[in-house]
């Protein structure tokens, strides 16, 4: 295991004031994204956090956990299984509710996502209350998972949402206080 210094990438993260709404700093990672350099290393430095951690599945939370998270699997080795908003897969689901940083909305995986014991990393660009993620450990338990990780890009620290996770490992690449 080994933590990549991503703080050179925060050059890269483009700051917009008042989105979605008046008085939100949003992290725009799409700067980031389309830097060849920048998205090898943010996958690099999730990848080399996880190698050696024997993951079977890499989860990702829609939207932009989408944007991770298969990358990441195919570095691992691992399968992937996305985790979506509300009546979006076709088969049986199991479903959790939460709070957003602004709004709430429910979080569904499919049931035979998971097999019980199957070591699964999270993964979302996010975390800021930790609300999303609470929702998608919650699922993951009900299906069985083993949660060997979460990992997100940038972690809002002011807003404290790691606290809701004290009992797992969680990587955060880019940090903003
Ligand atoms: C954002 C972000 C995380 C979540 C973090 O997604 O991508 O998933 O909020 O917030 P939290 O830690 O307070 O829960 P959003 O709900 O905006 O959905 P989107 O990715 O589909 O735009």
């Amino acid at each position: 295991m080994s933590i990549v210094n991503c703080e050179p990438l925060k050059e890269l993260v483009r700051t917009v004031p008042d989105f979605p709404k008046p008085g939100i700093l949003f992290y725009d990672i799409t700067t980031l994204l389309k830097d060849k350099v920048g998205m090898a290393q943010l996958i690099d430095a999730f990848a080399a956090y996880y190698i050696d951690k024997d993951i079977d599945l890499v989860l990702g939370i829609e939207a932009r956990g989408f944007i991770f998270g298969p990358a990441l699997a195919y570095r691992l080795n691992a399968g992937f299984v996305p985790v979506r908003k509300p009546k979006k897969l076709p088969a049986a689901t199991a479903k959790v509710s939460y709070d957003l940083e602004y709004g709430t909305d429910s979080l569904e995986i499919h049931l035979d996502a998971i097999q019980p014991g199957q070591r699964v990393v999270i993964v979302d660009d996010l975390l800021a209350t930790g609300g999303t993620m609470q929702a998608t450990v919650k699922l993951v338990r009900q299906l069985g998972g083993e949660i060997a990780g979460i990992g997100f890009a940038i972690e809002l620290d002011f807003l404290k949402g790691r606290a809701k996770f004290q009992e797992y490992d969680v990587l955060s690449l880019l940090h903003y206080d």
